[in-house]
């Protein structure tokens, strides 16, 4: 009797070499849509004096609920924790802004450089409910700029998150909003909880609850009815500093020739936030769960975790949301290769894998056949795998030292010679419309 299967974990994806790479007519694109993502990031990040920084995928509960608060879904709904073999309460991170920010007050780098502009790129995990672009392990690649005050530098990372989806060929709208702050923020919730008490019978269950632990939560409470509500809240009031800082950040963006929404409901999920927020939000392609990236500003962060007084901005994106777009804009496929070589017999075939090997060794990519069967049959293979060209090697090509390369989209003939095949097949590529 087999064994019985032992499937993955609900909510935690494999990632295939299907998945990986981009379906594209072009040979030379060796490149897959996860790592088109990665690579743009990687680019274009540094441009903007982000550097990498990795922190572990374990930290202590207390993170979390100190740092994103207690109150928030994640924190109180989402999280995977354990106790560690030592009694420790510890989570597996449902996020990485928390854990920067340990990292930067636990190494004390505010004292080695004021300003520091750090990206990161990782698995994250929540235990929500599973579906199309929302799953239980996912991948973020986020920034954080801490030290300075704002708003050009909210300006600048709203700029650099344009600029990467834009090389993405994303379809997105950038919506922006303002939370205000410790100062002005605490009247604007009594305010809003007088008039969701008012509305509290037109609330959904997790909205009533809201009102007291979150109100402003309710606000993008995805309930139609809910919605209604929030249609008619008071609008968020701001102090002067607030006010001038969310009036700046329009002016910069305005400057940068950035594109965007000013979104009054958009108030995000975590705690930390004080005035800037912003999320990229997909406006084809993802159905329910269509914001790509999101973040904001989070003055009092670090000292929450006890460090100093340093003002911070960041973002995250969802790896497996923007690969589903990258995706979906025609760019899946596997990796074709430039030529495939069919040997019709045993000598032929050590022949082919040399030939393989060297074009292999010149950075083209080559397929040998490892199938006896006809020359026709062949053909059809290469024509499946997408091969620019193909090869049948027999006695004959082998003996003479010529073969002629079939170009399988127009059925042109070249004739090559072996002991030269990578020359010859440069040459070819150069001179052939499609590669100039
Ligand atoms: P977040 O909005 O919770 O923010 O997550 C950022 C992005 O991660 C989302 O916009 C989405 O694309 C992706 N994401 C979140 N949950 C899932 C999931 N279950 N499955 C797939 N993708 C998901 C943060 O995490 C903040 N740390 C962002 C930040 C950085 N704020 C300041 N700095």
């Amino acid at each position: 009797m087999a064994a019985a299967k032992i499937p993955a974990v609900k909510g935690m994806r494999d990632v295939l070499p299907t998945d990986t790479y981009l379906k594209k007519d072009d040979p030379w694109i060796r490149t897959g849509h996860l790592h088109l993502i990665e690579q743009a990031a990687r680019d274009i990040f540094p441009l903007y004096g982000y550097r990498e920084a990795r922190t572990p995928i374990l930290e202590r509960t207390a993170l979390f609920t100190r740092g994103i608060g207690e109150v928030t879904d994640i924190v109180a709904k989402e999280m995977y924790t354990f106790e560690d073999r030592d009694g420790t309460s510890v989570s597996m991170r449902p996020e990485g802004t928390a854990s920067l920010v340990r990292a930067y007050v636990e190494h004390a780098v505010s004292q080695q450089e004021p300003d520091s502009k750090w990206w990161y790129m990782g698995p994250m995990f929540r235990h929500e409910r599973q579906q199309r672009g929302r799953y239980r392990q996912f991948t973020q690649i986020g920034l954080e700029a801490l030290g300075s005050q704002g708003p050009r530098i909210d300006a600048e990372q709203i700029e650099l998150l344009n600029r990467w989806l834009k090389a993405l060929a994303i379809p997105f709208a950038m919506h922006v909003n303002s939370l205000g702050d410790a100062n002005c923020r605490p009247q604007y919730r009594a305010l809003l909880q007088d008039y969701l008490r008012a509305h509290a019978a037109e609330l959904c269950e997790e909205c009533n609850r809201r009102i007291e632990t979150n109100p402003i939560r309710v606000l993008d409470c995805k309930n139609p009815k809910c919605q209604q509500v929030a249609a008619g809240a008071p609008p968020m009031k701001y102090c002067e500093p607030c006010q001038q800082h969310f009036d700046k950040l329009r002016n910069s963006l305005d400057r940068l020739q950035v594109q965007y929404l000013i979104d009054p409901k958009l108030v995000r999920g975590l705690d930390y936030y004080t005035r800037t927020t912003y999320e990229a939000i997909a406006t084809e392609g993802l159905g329910a769960q269509s914001t790509v990236a999101g973040g904001g500003r989070y003055d009092g962060l670090a000292r929450e975790l006890g460090g100093g007084d340093t003002p911070g901005i960041g973002f995250a994106a969802g790896v497996e949301r923007l690969a589903l777009l990258v995706a979906q804009a025609g760019r899946e496929a596997a990796v074709k290769p430039v030529l495939f070589i069919a040997p019709l017999g045993e000598n032929e075939e050590l022949k082919a894998d040399e030939l393989a090997q060297a074009l292999r060794s010149a950075g083209l990519s080559a397929e040998v056949s490892f199938r006896k069967s006809s020359a026709g049959n062949q053909m059809k293979r290469a024509d499946t795998l997408g091969a620019r060209f193909a090869l049948v090697l027999g006695e004959q090509e082998l003996q003479s030292d010529r073969a002629r390369l079939k170009e399988l989209k127009t059925g042109a003939q070249h004739e090559v010679v072996l002991s030269e095949l990578v020359a010859g097949l440069r040459k070819l590529l150069l001179s052939l419309p499609e590669n100039q």
